[in-house]
């Protein structure tokens, strides 16, 4: 990201890819990302949020659903459970094929999901990492099970939902009437999902708890491709407008094999990574099957009846499902820099270049000094006021260019510092995280100024 003159514009350039472990250790360090129960040793696949880390989702998905629900008229949202009547699972066709296939090597006991194998591995039923024999493939349920009741013998098994989407069609109907959405329109719902996976990995990558976006627009038949297609482009317009690096991104179709047992056609769209090309968000063409199979499990008709034609069908379907967890990473990975030592910055510096809608602080009030008692008051009620409408802290600790740096590091966009001039003409010295150039504004000045620059201007 570049500042010039008052606009903040993403750049192109590409860079080294960030390894993981990078990000792994800033997350940890700053308080973006810990290990959950950590102090019992930690749980493969399952994260907690830090206070930088907690702002940074809201403000992800504060910013989905404004571009999905607030400003599309046929659009609405929904939040829903995630326990469900443990037959939606028997319908949506779960219970039966939502499977892992696994390999483990005879001699360095790795494990490797069947489908992530690559081709000549396959073929030759070879260990990719130490090229010993692969047992037998074995199927895993990835759903994750549960109970409702207390009383044994009366409790009833059920499954935490293992995709969010679901909620969407059985709220379906009790949102089209109470709405009055007539086709086309969709439902859009954030909410975590838990899967079984038998390879988590790549810290926030693959989890077993983790959460989904996702729009489920329901049309005519006749339209499908027309929204199919609609939905692919303006999905793959939405991530290209928030990273960095535009050439990382890419959609890819999926082959026959590759189909979820839901989806007659889904293309992905792609992030490259140090873990290579991997999906981000699924466009899935899901067709009747989802609206079907529930009105045939739970007897109930959820078919639709045109106000106009009195046409009466089942609405086919274009989903978009992403993770809330992958932007979060993806956007971590895009926007990670260690700058090497310059003619403005001697020492070097680490910094996050995330879109200051996303930035977790948007703002930092600096007192030059801390031992400057007018300094300090000055400072800290500047911070008071800004509190107010905008993330910021007030930090007084370590020399002026360390207080900086480790800003930089967090992506705060303004650091704001209060000197002696401050005193006599009420200025301050604003100093903007990615061209490090700084101007002087009246105080009062500040919140129109800074407001403009990072809360949600999405004209
Ligand atoms: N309702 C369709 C569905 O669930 P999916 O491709 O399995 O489709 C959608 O998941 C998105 O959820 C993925 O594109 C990815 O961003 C995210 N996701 C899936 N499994 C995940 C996991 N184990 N950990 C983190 N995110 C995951």
């Amino acid at each position: 990201m570049t500042q010039t003159e008052d606009k903040i514009t993403l750049s192109t350039e590409d860079t080294p890819l960030v390894p993981m472990e990078k990000i792994v250790s800033l997350s940890k360090r700053r308080g973006f990302v810990y290990p959950n129960s950590e102090i019992y040793g930690g749980v493969s696949g399952i994260y907690d949020f830090g206070p930088l880390g907690v702002e940074l989702r809201n403000n992800i998905r504060r910013y989905w659903w404004w571009s999905m629900v607030q400003t599309n008229d046929n659009v609405v949202g929904i939040e829903g459970n995630i326990i469900t009547h443990p037959r939606v699972w028997e319908a949506s066709g779960h219970v039966e094929n939502f499977v892992d296939r696994l390999v483990e090597c005879k001699n360095c006991k790795r494990r490797f999901r069947v489908d992530q194998l690559p081709k000549e591995n396959l073929e030759q039923n070879k260990c990719p990492v130490c090229g010993g024999e692969l047992g037998e493939p074995r199927v895993f349920n990835l759903m994750m099970e549960t109970y409702i009741g207390v009383v044994e013998g009366e409790r009833m098994k059920t499954y935490l939902r293992g995709e969010a989407c679901q909620n969407i069609y059985l709220d379906y109907d009790n949102v089209q009437k109470s709405s009055r959405m007539q086709i086309p329109f969709g439902i859009c719902q954030i909410g975590k999902a838990f899967r079984n996976e038998v390879t988590p990995g790549n810290f926030l990558f693959r989890q077993r708890e983790f959460e989904q976006w996702d729009l489920q627009f329901f049309v005519h038949p006749s339209e499908m491709q027309k929204w199919f297609d609609y939905w692919r482009e303006r999905r793959f317009e939405w991530y290209k407008g928030i990273i960095n690096h535009k050439d990382r991104l890419r959609l890819r179709p999926h082959g026959p094999d590759e189909l979820a047992h839901y989806a007659k056609q889904a293309f992905d769209i792609e992030y490259r990574t140090v873990l290579g090309w991997q999906e981000w968000e699924g466009i899935h063409w899901r067709q009747d099957w989802d609206l079907s199979r529930h009105s045939q499990f739970s007897g109930q008709d959820l078919s639709y009846t045109d106000p106009e034609t009195k046409e009466r069908y089942i609405p086919w379907i274009v989903e978009t499902s992403g993770g809330v967890d992958r932007t979060f990473l993806n956007l971590l990975l895009d926007a990670y820099e260690e700058e090497p030592p310059s003619g403005k910055d001697k020492e070097g510096r680490t910094v996050l270049r995330l879109h200051p809608w996303f930035a977790p602080v948007k703002v930092a009030v600096l007192p030059l000094q801390k031992n400057k008692e007018e300094l300090v008051t000055t400072a800290r009620d500047i911070h008071k006021r800004l509190q107010r409408l905008m993330v910021s802290q007030y930090d007084d600790v370590a020399n002026i260019g360390r207080r900086y740096r480790r800003q930089d590091e967090i992506g705060t966009p303004f650091c704001v510092t209060v000197d002696f001039q401050t005193l006599e003409d009420q200025t301050v010295t604003v100093r903007e995280r990615d061209g490090m150039t700084q101007i002087r504004l009246q105080i009062k000045e500040l919140p129109a100024y800074l407001l403009e620059r990072v809360m949600w201007n999405y004209s």
